[in-house]
């Protein structure tokens, strides 16, 4: 859904969106633990305002999983911890600098 499409029915934009992959390959990789922390970090830091976190499908980016997306952008990162998710809140979604060390480098798959 478009920014736009939302602003129409009225819905609340918020400046980021944060997608957790929870397909079957990074869910073994631990995603689900991942998504967790970032939403208490999230409400810990009083940011759920500014950050919509999202469990998604497969991002397509299996084998370089755990995969998290951040709009706008898409910005794609992978091989994320809970020391990765720590370092892209204060970093992307309280500075907004994107954190190159855990950027995707590859292409994802079609
Ligand atoms: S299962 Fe996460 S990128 Fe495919």
């Amino acid at each position: 859904m478009s920014d736009d499409f939302l602003a129409e029915l009225g819905a609340e934009i918020k400046p980021f969106r944060v997608h957790v992959c929870l397909g079957p390959n990074c869910t073994a990789k631990g995603s689900p633990d991942l998504l967790q922390h970032l939403e208490e970090t999230i409400w810990r830091l009083d940011l759920q305002n500014a950050v919509e976190v999202i469990g998604t499908s497969c991002r397509d980016r299996c084998e370089f999983g755990p995969s998290v997306n951040v709009y706008p952008g898409p910005v794609f990162y992978n091989h994320i911890d809970r020391g990765a998710i720590d370092t892209i809140v204060s970093e992307h979604l309280q500075h907004g600098q994107i954190v190159d060390r855990y950027v995707f480098r590859g292409e994802p798959r079609r």
